[in-house]
């Protein structure tokens, strides 16, 4: 969608790895340090949507860098440093997500055989709910960090401006109050006003409805071509607090 070369697909993967990789050793290459390897794989990242930015500009197509680059509001433009870093964003919040999401959810469809049953004898009834479900049960990105700008009082705790915040949202998604049974894998659940995508408002996930559309293919693809598809023994834990990463997970059909 973006319009990268499929010469940097590999180059892209491994920097937004690196990126999120939380300092895994598995991932970052050997003797870095994990700060640096961040940073490092931002810049070669910058690099390409720099270039391909510029091509974009001369030689526009229907992709999203060709109108980034060519859009024009109030005559304000995205400068070259906006754009790389909304590329970087959309690299980053895009692909270690629903990777993460879709590894997830074949473990817990092989950790739950009536739900992946229900699933299989109804997958175009039960495929948005499950899901939504996927994505709840996961938590991807496990949290997000605001700084207030006013004061506000929570469950009786004060907080003031200027605070800092974390959004727990592997907390919120197991949350009594909220859910039904939440530690239940319920992939016909309904309602399920899940913060898997973050909490209704301007920072909502961009990319929910294309994450949605891509698990629910995958699945649908998946599923019909090996039924018996099951994961094997447990998931690789990628280290680290932010994005709740599966790097390895085996698998038999
Ligand atoms: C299952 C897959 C995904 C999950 C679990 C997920 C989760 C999230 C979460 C929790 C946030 C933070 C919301 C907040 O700050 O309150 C977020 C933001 C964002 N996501 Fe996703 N995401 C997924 C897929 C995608 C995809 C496919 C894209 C783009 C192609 C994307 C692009 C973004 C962007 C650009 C933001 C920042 C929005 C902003 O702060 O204005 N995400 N996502």
């Amino acid at each position: 969608m973006m319009g990268v070369p499929p010469s940097e697909y590999e180059t892209v993967l491994r920097c937004s790895n690196v990126i999120l990789s939380g300092g895994d050793r598995d991932i970052i290459p050997p003797g870095t340090d994990p700060l640096l390897a961040a940073l490092d794989a931002g810049v070669t990242l910058t690099g390409i949507m720099d270039e391909l930015g510029q091509f974009r500009m001369e030689n526009p197509i229907d992709d999203i860098t060709s109108a980034l680059v060519n859009s024009e509001i109030e005559s304000e433009r995205l400068t070259r440093q906006e754009l790389s870093s909304f590329f970087v964003l959309l690299i980053t919040a895009g692909n270690e997500t629903t990777r993460t999401a879709i590894a997830h959810g074949l473990l817990a469809l092989t950790e739950h055989p009536d739900q992946k049953a229900r699933l299989l004898a109804d997958y175009e009834g039960l495929a948005g709910t499950a899901t939504d479900e996927i994505v709840r049960w996961a938590s991807p990105v496990i949290w997000m960090r605001r700084t207030l700008s006013r004061d506000h009082t929570m469950s009786g705790v004060d907080l003031k401006t200027g605070d800092k915040v974390l959004l727990f949202y592997n907390s919120a998604n197991r949350d009594a109050t909220a859910f039904v049974d939440p530690d239940v894998f319920d992939v016909g659940r309904r309602p399920n006003d899940h913060y898997g995508f973050g909490a209704p408002g301007p920072h909502f996930c961009l990319g929910a409805h294309l994450a949605r559309r891509e698990i629910t293919v995958m699945f649908e693809k998946l599923l019909r071509r090996y039924p018996h598809i099951h994961s094997i023994g447990g998931p690789a834990q990628q280290q680290g607090n932010f994005v709740n990463g599966i790097k390895r997970l085996a698998y038999s059909f």
